[in-house]
């Protein structure tokens, strides 16, 4: 080797030394006392072992203002590149607290507006790891411009590739708006923060006062606001979490899922499912149990499993193929649809049509979720959203009767006029206009109230509605439902049709999008 490039070379060493040790010791160790990983500590245990191959490594920001001339940001405080998850391609961005804790300037925006350009020009999914204290206040509007670029391409790249942003540390101010615009949000519990206005902002103008926790710490998203699909208590969990949603995911929207064969026999009988809904519909059981029961070696990644628990969406695999489960979930508010709960699965059922997963729906509902602040707080604007979803949804979809399919709530859950493509019930299934006690109440009131003893002639009335109404065989009858099943077969029934279904292509009339009811 000759001494020009031995010199070239320790040059080229020294450099990188410089920016792989990120905002030094001191700054590591306090990133380490605080409970959290370094930004390259993380895509180490994110990616397969060896695969990360970095990009922009001495991208340098422009700054003169406020002292910045004098500054120097090692990798302009976020790490960018691809590697593999489990042998597949993704790119991957993780922004350096250690370096200006992670600020936002313009050059840190666009290397992570390269990779978001590179994910969707070739078609991988792109994972944000988010620790910054939001836009580097000294570059001003350059930094904010910086935010904009990164949303717009956020926008363009929605259902095209799949987009998962973690959040471990503070994520303020505008900065939510890119993981807002991306599919999954993951939450580290007690180090993660997301919120617009931080508690000080908040005590000046409106004099409330509360903990940057309680605002905006990950139990909050994950249960009040719904902001956060999930939540992990580590930081290695939630990296560990990540790689598994992406196992059930395509890389675009172009491909299909992978499909992940089982030992799990397809046409496994479930006897127990024959006991698990009572009897008594007024009695409540855990959906859970029944998504556990059918899909391949009970394994479902339920998403966002604290919010709107009414309803249970998530993923999972039947025959070695992906698909999406949305369930009605008895144990909630009586399975009840709510604002929160049509807002949820809307959002999940488009997920999955956009990314060629098929959905099966689960119907066990009395109805919408009866209140005056439902009904002023939108329950039509809202609820509009989860029948714009299924109708929308070009994917196979199946639906299973369990028990109560009453009213608007039977539509909504993909009935066979919203195009479900294969409506399958059990025996215990009820489908009608509302339920017995409420329908005996107004079409036969005349005659409760003119007997001799109302309260039997109702009870009569009632099992009078049940046994001609509260049944699946009208709409069998009608072709709405396809078949009636023995709980017991239903793996083996759902496999069936979901083989049959695998090939399914519908197509809409073309145009520039929908009015989606936001
Ligand atoms: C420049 C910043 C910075 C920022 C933190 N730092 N935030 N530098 N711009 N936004 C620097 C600190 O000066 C410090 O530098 C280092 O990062 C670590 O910060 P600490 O304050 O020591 O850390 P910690 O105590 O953990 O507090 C973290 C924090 C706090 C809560 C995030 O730093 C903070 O409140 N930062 C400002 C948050 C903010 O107001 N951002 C602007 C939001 S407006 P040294 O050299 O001491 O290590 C916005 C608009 C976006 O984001 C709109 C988009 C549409």
């Amino acid at each position: 080797m000759s001494e020009d490039i031995k010199a070239r070379l320790a040059d080229l060493e020294a450099r990188r030394a410089v920016v792989l040790a990120g905002g030094g010791e001191e700054r590591i160790a306090r990133q380490h006392a605080a409970g959290k990983l370094t930004a390259r500590e993380r895509i180490e245990l994110l990616l397969d072992p060896g695969s990360f191959l970095e990009l922009d490594q001495f991208v340098r920001h422009r700054a003169t203002d406020f002292g910045m001339q004098n500054i120097e940001t090692p990798g302009e405080g976020v790490v960018t590149g691809s590697g593999t998850i489990n042998g597949r391609q993704v790119y991957v961005y993780a922004q350096d607290f250690t370096v200006m804790g992670g600020s936002l300037g313009e050059m840190h925006a666009a290397k992570i507006c390269k990779v978001l350009d590179l994910a969707l020009k070739t078609g991988v999914p792109v994972i944000g790891l988010n620790d910054s204290g939001g836009a580097r206040i000294q570059e001003g509007v350059a930094a904010l411009n910086g935010y904009g670029e990164i949303f717009r391409r956020n926008t363009h790249a929605s259902g095209v590739i799949p987009q998962i942003a973690a959040i471990m540390g503070p994520c303020a101010g505008g900065a939510v708006y890119s993981p807002g615009l991306m599919d999954f949000i993951f939450m580290v519990d007690r180090t993660a923060q997301m919120f617009i206005t931080g508690p000080q902002v908040i005590k000046a103008v409106t004099g409330e006062e509360v903990s940057p926790e309680e605002l905006g710490g990950a139990a909050t998203h994950a249960m009040k606001s719904g902001v956060a699909h999930f939540h992990t208590p580590t930081e290695e969990d939630c990296l560990h979490l990540i790689r598994t949603l992406l196992g059930y995911l395509p890389g675009n929207n172009l491909e299909d899922p992978p499909y992940v064969p089982s030992p799990d026999p397809v046409d496994r009988e479930c006897p127990n499912l024959r006991h698990l809904v009572p009897v008594d519909p007024n009695k409540p059981y855990d959906v859970k149990e029944i998504i556990y029961g059918v899909v391949d070696d009970g394994l479902f990644l339920e998403i966002q499993a604290q919010y709107a628990a009414n309803i249970v969406i998530g993923l999972a695999r039947l025959a070695g193929y992906t698909i999406g489960i949305v369930a009605n979930q008895p144990r909630h508010l009586a399975g009840c649809l709510d604002i929160n709960a049509a807002d949820k699965a809307a959002r999940f059922v488009r997920f999955c049509d956009a990314f060629n997963i098929p959905l099966l729906t689960l119907v066990d509902t009395p109805g919408y979720l009866p209140g005056v602040d439902q009904e002023q707080g939108g329950i039509i604007r809202h609820g509009a959203k989860l029948l714009y979803a299924f109708a929308e949804a070009v994917v196979p979809k199946m639906t299973l009767v369990l028990r109560k399919a009453y009213g608007g709530a039977y539509l909504a859950m993909c009935s066979r006029s919203l195009g479900a493509d294969h409506v399958v019930a059990w025996p215990t299934a009820e489908i009608a206009v509302m339920g017995p006690e409420g329908a005996a109440n107004i079409i036969f009131r005349q005659e409760i109230s003119q007997a001799s003893d109302p309260p039997e002639v109702r009870r009569q009335k009632i099992a009078e509605y049940r046994e001609k109404f509260a049944n699946p065989y009208i709409a069998a009858g009608l072709g709405l439902v396809d078949a009636v099943i023995d709980p017991a077969l239903t793996r083996r029934h759902l496999v069936q049709v979901l083989l049959t279904l695998l090939n399914k292509r519908e197509s809409r009339p073309a145009k520039k999008h929908g009015n989606f009811p936001v």
